[in-house]
């Protein structure tokens, strides 16, 4: 069994992410109007962001999802700089209006690696869309398109982010307090 954490402590509230989230959802469909979107959401983290923003685009624009897990961390907190791809995408990305949807971008290699590759699949446009950014930690030069929140070097979890594979089901953002 695994031992809860005790001292937890909200970073954003489960509201707030809403509230983003719609706003950006809003943006995109702007942006997106008159096209199709592909959606690609790394898995696991980026799938509580991409199903909640999907669900607020506008109903005109057509969305299609696909997923694509590669992995950068394995258990530990920091990056181990090896990005291995561990499932591929179902669908071809040639012609497609494409946003990837990630959790949380933090030295970067992993999108820098994944979006090189997913460029030489030769999508119609590629985007890169992020529920929070932690700039400060950046190794690689990684375009942000969409970004939900900045916030600064801390550990955090919930809304598809884990501490050793658990509480990526937390509604809001919380940290560790030390
Ligand atoms: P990067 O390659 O260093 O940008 O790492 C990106 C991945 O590391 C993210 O998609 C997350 O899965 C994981 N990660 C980075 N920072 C955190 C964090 O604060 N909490 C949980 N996972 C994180
Ligand atoms: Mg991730």
């Amino acid at each position: 069994m695994k031992n809860s954490i005790d001292n937890l402590e909200i970073m954003i509230t489960e509201e707030e992410i809403e509230n983003r989230i719609k706003v950006l959802a809003e943006e995109i469909s702007r942006d997106y109007a008159g096209k199709t979107i592909h959606m690609i959401c790394v898995l696991k983290g980026g799938v509580y962001f991409m199903t909640e923003l999907s669900k607020h685009i506008n109903p005109e624009i057509p969305v299609s999802l696909d997923f694509m897990s590669v992995s950068s961390y394995g258990n530990a907190q920091t990056s181990s700089g090896i990005v291995k791809i561990v499932k591929d995408l179902d669908e071809p990305l040639e012609g497609k209006d494409v946003i990837v949807v990630e959790d949380i971008i933090d030295s970067g290699r992993t999108l820098y690696y994944l979006l090189g590759m997913l460029k030489d699949r030769h999508p119609a446009s590629l985007k890169l869309c992020t529920l929070l950014d932690k700039p400060e930690r950046r190794e690689r030069d990684v375009k942000v398109d969409y970004t939900g929140f900045v916030i600064e070097d801390k550990f955090v979890l919930g809304c598809g982010m884990d501490y050793e594979q658990y509480y990526r089901n937390l509604p809001y953002i919380a940290v560790v307090k030390s």
